[in-house]
């Protein structure tokens, strides 16, 4: 079956299934990085726009095309790639900057001819002075800091609710701007002048508002014809009947309220953010699907609780710095890869191995800081707990090809806090949530290779295994699961999709 035949038989099951609600919410489970770019992607070409509806330049949405294309989207929606409108939507924090730079980059690697973008009037406008204060809070935080992407989301949210610095409209009012700059820049000087005494930074580091100004202005005319009131714009899109994709950045754990504070981002990444950052009502909800991507093995980059983490987030982040042949496609990364299976399976594996197998196999490199990520087992206690709090109606899989071969997979099904076990859905403190004890399962592998299945009766039994028990344990639905990169390594799953149509009739 040649690729498009392949993609037409998924796209007419997709079809089937999500079809049924105008509105599709689509989430992480874990930290991120969870393959939600190869889903939004996959499943784009099923609505008229895809929106952006939190988090801001930090996020990282990989997607490869069946043409091996790659694009990394930060603040453009993955729906770019299939040609449909993209959203950046009020709850986004704009980075002007790096929006050119990656619209430009969109254009070299999908073609010239992008679909239409709408950039809200309202969302919080970056400047350099956010990034320098970032600085300065994670400088402050001493041993506690929360090693963020560097992209200026805490600042930019923090003084969002501060009601100080300029939004996006601003750049097209010159007086207004230049007020906004003023106004930011004296609120935030006598920082700027304790990071010169600690010797953080030169006071040359330190732009004058006349600068951020010409820069900002140099750049906003790019953008103009883009710049709008997304939220009016969505409600008229609701009214007309037109089918919209909603993109989370990050994932529930990093959730400003609900996630590890405060080692989280600064926006709304659970379902709820979806209302909340478009303008759109709870009514326009009330039948939307939502569906949370998961990643076969969790990971997480920067500080914070990560209660299933196989090694040491150190370590496993120095050990992908150290090593990055592993990362490349050579010899040295197969032989290795070899090795630390044979030792898994043969019982001789540290955690050490078990991690170091994962991060390589994985590319597990942050998207947007290139940072080594952290590998956990799949952990059944946090997925209670997420699910308690995204409603979702499915679960998309990712990288579920990365479990073939391994005999006896670890699976966390419960928490110990002090010797007490923590009833399913229930989510302590942060610091306690450090501090708990994982309990394993170990559910029966299989041998079978199987990167770019797609079809559901050629996995090996004990895989089908695998995912009915998981599901079963969840009380939600496994619909995708993905085996490879590409938009097309994906596996429909017939007996979900034969009973979703059945309660949708
Ligand atoms: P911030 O969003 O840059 O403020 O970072 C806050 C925390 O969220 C840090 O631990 C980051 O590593 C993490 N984080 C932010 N964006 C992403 C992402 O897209 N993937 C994974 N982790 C992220």
């Amino acid at each position: 079956m040649s690729v498009s035949q392949k993609m037409q038989r998924l796209y007419a099951q997709a079809r089937r299934i999500f079809c049924s609600a105008q509105m599709l919410i689509i989430t992480g489970s874990y930290w991120g990085d969870e393959g939600k770019g190869k889903i939004v992607d996959f499943l784009s070409h099923l609505y008229d726009l895809a929106v952006r509806y939190s988090g801001g330049a930090g996020a990282g949405h990989t997607l490869v095309t069946p043409e091996g294309k790659k694009f990394v989207g930060h603040l453009i929606p993955c729906g770019i790639a299939q040609g449909i409108r993209c959203v950046l939507a009020r709850g986004v924090f704009f980075d002007l900057k790096r929006f050119i730079a990656e619209f430009e980059d969109a254009r070299r690697v999908l073609g010239k001819k992008l679909p239409p973008i709408w950039v809200d009037k309202y969302s919080p406008l970056w400047t350099p002075w956010h990034e320098l204060f970032e600085r300065w809070l994670e400088h402050s935080a001493g041993g506690k800091k929360v090693g963020t992407t560097g992209k200026a989301i805490g600042p930019l949210a923090g003084l969002k609710v501060l009601r100080c610095g300029p939004q996006v409209h601003h750049l097209y009012q010159s007086k207004a701007l230049r007020l906004r700059l003023q106004g930011l820049y004296r609120a935030l000087k006598p920082d700027f002048d304790a990071m010169v005494k600690a010797g953080l930074i030169k006071r040359q580091d330190i732009p004058l508002p006349i600068a951020v100004e010409k820069a900002l202005l140099r750049d906003a005319a790019i953008i103009k014809s883009m710049v709008t009131d997304t939220a009016h714009e969505l409600s008229g899109a609701y009214t007309a009947g037109l089918r919209i994709l909603f993109e989370a950045a990050q994932a529930p754990g990093l959730d400003i309220d609900l996630g590890t504070w405060p080692y989280v981002s600064s926006g709304h990444s659970v379902a709820g953010g979806a209302p909340l950052g478009s303008g759109l009502p709870l009514k326009a909800f009330a039948k939307a699907i939502v569906l949370m991507v998961m990643k076969a093995l969790p990971t997480r980059v920067g500080e914070g609780p990560f209660p299933s983490e196989i090694w040491d987030r150190k370590k496993a982040s120095w050990f992908a710095k150290m090593h990055p042949n592993l990362f490349k496609n050579t010899a040295e990364r197969n032989a290795f890869l070899r090795d630390k299976l044979q030792r898994i399976n043969d019982g001789r594996a540290t955690m050490a191995d078990w991690s170091q197998y994962f991060q390589v196999l994985g590319y597990e490199l942050g998207a947007t800081t290139g940072r080594g990520r952290s590998v956990g087992f799949m952990d059944l206690m946090w997925l209670h707990y997420v699910i308690r709090i995204n409603g979702p109606q499915y679960f998309a899989l990712t990288r579920f090809d990365m479990l073939s071969g391994i005999k006896k997979i670890p699976v966390v099904i419960g928490y110990l806090l002090d010797d007490k076990q923590l009833s399913p859905g229930m989510m302590p403190d942060t610091d306690s949530l450090s501090r708990i004890r994982p309990v394993y399962e170990f559910w029966e592998g299989w041998d079978q290779d199987i990167t770019g299945i797609t079809d559901w009766n050629k996995l090996p039994a004990a895989a089908k295994r695998y995912i009915w028990k998981l599901e079963k344990r969840l009380g939600v639905p496994i619909l995708l699961i993905g085996t490879g990169p590409e938009r097309d390594a994906i596996i429909i799953r017939p007996d979900v999709a034969k009973r979703s149509r059945h309660k949708s009739a």
